[in-house]
């Protein structure tokens, strides 16, 4: 289906003629790197032209000035491929993904690179008061509802405007009491590839009755290549001097604790396996790292995360107007679909920050409030950039 990249085979196969059992071993430096030898490119546009819920979904592309290409499919809003130049000038595909609607249709629960609402994250127990009023929402992840229900924006059809080369807008209609959430919200989603290889993701939205929204993207990236192998050898960076520890259903205890001395300091860049398997109830708990850090200055001038590719030196900027950032390790991987490229899914193979308010928001009044009433203007935006490593 991709075209082998012809030097790079030609220089392999050589290779493992020669020592066949070097070719075998997954851990020499001779075995044939499936990014190295495959082509980058966007799926064909094609395979996501289809009808799902009565509405036309279809495959966007975003090009800039420096040959940076992004395709985004308005089902879900779902950001299917990002390709960026690595340290060799290579076009690399940094985002795990599927390469066909079908695809991302037949795999609801890992959200790959999909927009997340009405509520990104978790509400315990699916349950909330607005008001003096009491919801109830869809329990998806027991005991807890994650992520907006039984059927989140992720797998809604979106109303899609490509604006120009660079620029695609997503509308959304959520209707009073969809997934148990009051008030018809209208969502604007506007995504833009800069001419500095950032991808600017502007979230806009109004309600007619007082609600909660907590909008993010859950898009999976491997700098190394969508088919790159673990993440476990990048090194990231989060500028969070604390954290919201979590129980063992996943929901903030409510205390902010400092990240001093713990894993769970990123503060400077580390490499990300490094301290993952460290025994540590936050690590057990979230079985990996799958955790909500209180940003120190969210921003969208200085970075709050950097993160970068071991193999490749891609690295990427996050900046973000969000107080919070969900750092999850794909620890939920387990190989099951087939992805781009020939992947799987595998443990670990790619990782997700979510930039957005901290889970279970609406029962913590001690955290940044996620409500929005009528009149008001839920605005918001994220930024990921890429560059090579220094
Ligand atoms: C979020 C959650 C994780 C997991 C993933 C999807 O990041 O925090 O626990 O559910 O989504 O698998």
């Amino acid at each position: 289906m991709y075209k082998l990249f012809k030097p790079a085979l030609s220089i392999i196969l050589p290779a493992c003629l020669l020592t066949v059992s070097a070719c075998n071993n997954s851990n020499t430096k001779s075995t044939i790197n499936m990014t190295d030898s495959l082509e980058a490119k966007l799926p064909a546009a094609s395979a996501f032209q289809k009808t799902i819920d009565g509405k036309k979904t279809d495959l966007y592309t975003l090009k800039n000035s420096k040959g940076m290409e992004v395709a985004i499919t308005n089902f879900g809003g779902r950001v299917v491929s990002i390709l960026v130049p690595d340290k060799n000038g290579k076009l690399t595909d940094v985002v795990e993904g599927f390469d066909s609607v079908e695809g991302y249709k037949n795999a609801p629960g890992p959200y790959y690179g999909a927009i997340i609402g009405r509520y990104g994250n978790r509400i315990a127990k699916g349950k909330f008061a607005l008001e003096g009023k009491e919801y109830s929402l869809f329990i998806n992840n027991s005991p807890n509802t994650l992520h907006g229900g039984k059927v989140g924006f992720d797998f809604k059809v979106w109303d899609a405007k490509q604006i120009d080369s660079t620029t695609l807008e997503l509308t959304y209609l959520s209707k009073d009491m969809e997934e148990g959430f009051p008030g018809n919200l209208q969502v604007k989603v506007v995504y833009t590839l800069t001419n500095d290889n950032g991808l600017k993701i502007d979230y806009t939205a109004t309600t007619d009755k007082t609600t909660i929204v907590n909008l993010t993207n859950h898009t999976y990236f491997n700098l190394n290549g969508a088919n790159g192998g673990t993440i476990l050898n990048h090194k990231a960076q989060i500028l969070a001097d604390t954290y919201t520890p979590i129980d063992p259903t996943s929901i903030p205890t409510g205390v902010i604790a400092p990240v001093k001395g713990t894993p769970f300091d990123f503060t400077q860049s580390t490499v990300i396996g490094s301290r993952i398997n460290d025994k540590d109830e936050q690590l057990t708990n979230g079985k990996g790292y799958d955790h909500n850090f209180v940003l120190t200055k969210p921003s969208l001038d200085t970075p709050v995360a950097t993160v970068v590719g071991d193999k490749s030196d891609i690295e990427m900027q996050i900046f973000t107007q969000e107080p919070g950032l969900q750092f999850y390790t794909g620890n939920f991987m387990k190989g099951d679909n087939a992805m781009k490229y020939g992947a799987k899914d595998n443990y670990r193979t790619a990782f997700a920050m979510e930039t957005e308010h901290f889970p279970d928001s609406p029962n913590e009044p001690k955290f940044p409030s996620v409500v929005l009433k009528p009149g008001q203007v839920y605005k918001t935006t994220t930024e990921y950039k890429f560059s090579i490593a220094k």
